[in-house]
């Protein structure tokens, strides 16, 4: 099984997002074995959209098995005063997945370790499954975060998923200094796209990748996923 995450960071409108499902479902459809790769579960896709299109994108593909959603963050309060966030109870229900700590919320809005390992707990409390993002083997992970996903920030691209990916050597030789639970799920992020995804796909060890600036467009999402 491998997970293609979708982060789609603070891009596109509402219209745009019906156009992007309606070309995604498309492409799903007249394409048997995509769709059966989904149905037996060999492929899962988890889209992380700006929160308000979370509803319309949940509504298009509710009947899509393999298909999820997913939340870019979540609060670190549990509920209350806190205008403008997006708390784990809000999501519940909504969403089977959340990314905590990617590497833009680390640097621009100044997040800790403390506060991550905070929303982690939140998130499993709610039943949400945590996509957690690590830039290197040296920072630590909570023990019960359901992935960890290896994105260095000098990978990550400027928004067309075409930067400098990292080598499979060092991907690998990161998960090995992690030193995961054997349930834990291993992801990489930065610039994966739908030329370079191959020999990464193939490889068991990577159970599946987080995707930016390559999954805003959906032929490229789906060719990158379904060759
Ligand atoms: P990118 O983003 O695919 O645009 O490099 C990846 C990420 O943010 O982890």
């Amino acid at each position: 099984m491998k997970y293609f995450i979708a982060n789609w960071k603070a891009n596109k409108t509402l219209s745009e997002v019906i156009n992007w499902a309606d070309q995604f479902s498309n492409l799903l459809n007249s394409n048997n074995q995509a769709r059966n790769n989904l149905d037996k579960n060999k492929i899962k896709i988890v889209i992380c959209p700006p929160s308000p299109f979370i509803i319309p994108l949940k509504k298009k593909f509710e009947k899509q098995d393999g298909f999820f959603l997913g939340s870019q963050d979540l609060s670190q309060f549990e509920q209350g005063t806190y205008t403008g966030e997006v708390t784990a109870k809000n999501l519940k229900g909504l969403v089977e997945y959340v990314i905590i700590g990617h590497a833009e919320r680390r640097k621009n809005f100044q997040e800790n370790e403390q506060t991550l390992f905070k929303k982690t707990l939140l998130a499993k409390k709610y039943n949400i499954k945590t996509i957690y993002c690590l830039g290197s083997a040296n920072q630590s992970y909570p023990k019960d975060t359901d992935f960890v996903s290896y994105d260095p920030s000098e990978a990550i691209s400027t928004g067309d998923g075409k930067g400098q990916i990292k080598s499979i050597e060092e991907i690998l030789s990161v998960k090995i200094n992690l030193n995961l639970s054997p349930t834990m799920k291993y992801l990489y992020g930065g610039s994966v796209n739908e030329k370079n995804v191959h020999q990464y796909f193939i490889n068991p060890q990577i159970d599946g990748f987080l995707i930016g600036g390559a999954s805003l467009d959906p032929s490229r999402f789906f060719k990158m996923i379904f060759g």
